[in-house]
Formats: C-alpha cells, structure tokens, sequence
C-alpha cells in the first residue's frame, strides 16, 4: 500500500488518481485545511476504485502511528505542507510547525515500521535568484522566505536520515509552477480565497470572478519585462511522482529531481495564451513588483529524464485549457457541490 500524505490536495488529488489508475492501493491522509472532501468524493466515482481516507494531521503522531498499524505500507508519497510564500512570511511558526515537525513525526514513524522508500515533494523556491537558467540540481541552494526555508530545512533532514541509514530509498521532488487542471474538468487548483499565484487569477478574471489582473513588475531583465516561469501542467507533475515512486520502490539512495517543462513563459505570454484559449479579454495594471519575486526561474529537466525516464509532455496552450475548463465547470471550486460533506472511510 501507499501512502498519500495531503492526498486531497491540488497536487495530492492528481497524484493519488494516477497512482489508482497505476493499479496501486493507497492510503490517503489529509488534515483538510487547504483541500475538500469533494475532491474525494470525485475521486471515488471517477476511479470507481477503494481506497482508505484518514482524516489525520501529522502533527497529532499518535494517530499517524494508528494509520501504520492499521495498514500494510510499503511506501509514502509525502505532498501534505503549508504552501503559500506570502502566508509564511505572515505565520512563519505555523509553516515550520506544520511542515517541518509534520515531517520528522511522519519519517520517525516510518523508521518504527521499517518503512524507509519516501518521495517528498519540495519545490524550485530553493533554489533562490542568482542561479545561472536552466537552473540544474546542483545549482545554489537558498531561500528568501519561511515557506522556502522550511523545505531547505527538510531536503538537509532527509540528507542526514540516509547518511545515518543507507537503506532509505527518498526522492526529492522540485516542483516548479505547477498549473491547470485534470482534463475530465472534475479536479483542478481551488484556492482559498484570493489567490497568490498566477494561473488561478488569470483564471478567475476571466470568468469575471476577479476585475484584474496586477501584473507585478514590468522592468525584469527579461523578454518582455515581465516574470518569467517554468509552468507545469498537474498531470505531467502527477506522473513525475509516479515515476520516482516505481524508482524509491527499486533501490536505495537519495536524490533530487527538478520537475519542469525545461521552458519559462512570461506573465505576458500567460496571458495572451489564457485569453486566445478562453476568448477573454484579460484585463491587467502593471503595478510594482512583489517582495521576493525573481525576475526568470526555469527548469533544466534532463536529470528527470535520465534517471526516472520522465519528461513533461504538455505545453502552455493545454495547460490553460485546462485549467480554464476547470474554472467553468467549478466556478466556486470545490464549494457548492452537491455532493454529501462526510468523511468516507473506506
Ligand atoms: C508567477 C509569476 C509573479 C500573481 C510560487 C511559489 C513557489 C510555488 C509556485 C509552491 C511571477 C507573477 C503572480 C499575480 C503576477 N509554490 N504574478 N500577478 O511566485 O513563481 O512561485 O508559486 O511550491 O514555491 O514561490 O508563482 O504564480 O505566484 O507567480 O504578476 O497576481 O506571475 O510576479 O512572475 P511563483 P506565482
């Protein structure tokens, strides 16, 4: 069995369908502060597959201890984290708490069950500005922000649990702008309330939910001025995670992979694509930029490639279709659904 660790999420919903769809049995574990039981729910009637659902926080060890005693796990896909640059600054206790002790309870578990195969999902905000693009695995590590720094902490506390025990088999997955949405249109990003990154904006004023777009600087030594990006679509993300689990599941070691596209977009490239794909008009102010911003961050790919045999297929044009998809069929997210609020143990 495997274990999914804030697997309602955005990334967790994605990766837990395709680990389904793989014909893997999994445990799903989520504290349901930033995801919906909907997400679930959908899950259940798209897979038409069982699966268990815990409604545990990481933080409450005893009952993670109940989880591993009650189930066969072989290995844990952990993606449960606080994620927001912006709210780290605001709440830094919370997002080293939640993240970094929700970490060290899950790995001290693992280690009293024998379990030692782990992917953990980091992101490219380690790697900081002053990296030469295409940014590589071995490029300077830093970080301007808790949220950033909480991973940093845990990428070195992963390091340190498989210098002192070489059995570890971990993954370290550097996520870069993860975007869009399942093609079905039943799952897709849904964040709480006003959203800090691009695509869900973008999104969201083009179905009028939102009057316009800031645009956060315009004087980046880039192409057009604007912040470039190395988005992603979720399901070329969701399958990254597929691939380095087959690989933990193999052998021992540590490493880190970058999951990008390998290809940086502009906000105004961005955009331009969402409004050709929605026949929208997007309006946008050019403001200031924001704190801690970088001018471009793009992925050198090919580690992924040579080691887990995974490279993103899909580029800027399906990801806005998707994500914009999404965005008509849920308008509200996951909110408003018809769909009963319980918690389903299966
Ligand atoms: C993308 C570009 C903004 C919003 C963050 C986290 C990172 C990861 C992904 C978790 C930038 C510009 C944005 C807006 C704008 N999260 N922008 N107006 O900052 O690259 O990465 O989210 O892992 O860790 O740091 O993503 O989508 O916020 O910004 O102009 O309203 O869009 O300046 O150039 P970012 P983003």
């Amino acid at each position: 069995m495997i274990l999914v660790t804030g697997g309602a999420g955005y990334i967790g919903i994605h990766t837990s369908l395709q680990l389904l769809h793989e014909g893997y049995e999994l445990v799903i574990v989520d504290n349901f502060t930033n995801s919906s039981l909907e997400s679930i729910n959908r899950l259940k009637k798209i897979t038409k597959k069982q699966f268990k659902l815990y409604h545990v926080d990481l933080l409450d060890k005893s009952a993670l201890e109940m989880i591993f005693r009650e189930n066969k796990i072989s290995a844990v896909v952990h993606l449960a984290g606080l994620k927001s640059v912006g709210e780290s600054v605001r709440f830094p206790l919370e997002y080293y708490s939640n993240n970094i002790i929700g970490t060290l309870n899950l790995c001290e578990i693992m280690k009293k069950f024998g379990i030692k195969s782990l992917v953990f999902s980091s992101s490219a905000t380690v790697y900081g500005e002053n990296n030469k693009m295409p940014v590589t695995e071995n490029a300077h590590l830093s970080t301007t922000n808790p949220y950033g720094r909480s991973k940093l902490i845990i990428e070195s506390i992963l390091g340190d649990l498989y210098k002192s025990d070489k059995e570890w088999s971990i993954a370290i997955l550097r996520y870069f702008n993860p975007v869009g949405a399942h093609s079905s249109g039943q799952f897709g990003e849904a964040p709480n309330g006003t959203p800090n990154n691009l695509m869900p904006f973008v999104s969201q004023v083009a179905i009028g939910i939102r009057e316009e777009l800031k645009v956060f600087g315009d004087n980046y030594t880039t192409r057009d001025g604007t912040g470039v990006r190395d988005y992603i679509h979720i399901e070329d993300l969701a399958k990254g995670h597929i691939k380095a689990l087959s690989n933990i599941l193999e052998s021992s070691g540590l490493e880190a992979y970058n999951l990008g596209t390998g290809k940086g977009y502009s906000v105004l490239e961005v955009i331009k694509t969402f409004e050709e794909v929605s026949g929208k008009i997007i309006p946008y102010t050019i403001v200031d930029r924001r704190d801690g911003d970088i001018a471009e961050c793009y992925a050198d790919p090919s580690k992924a490639y040579d080691k887990l045999g995974w490279k993103a297929e899909k580029g800027l044009f399906e990801m806005c279709v998707d994500a914009w998809r999404w965005q008509k069929n849920n308008p509200n997210g996951y909110k408003n659904s018809n769909s009963k609020e319980e918690i389903i143990f299966t």
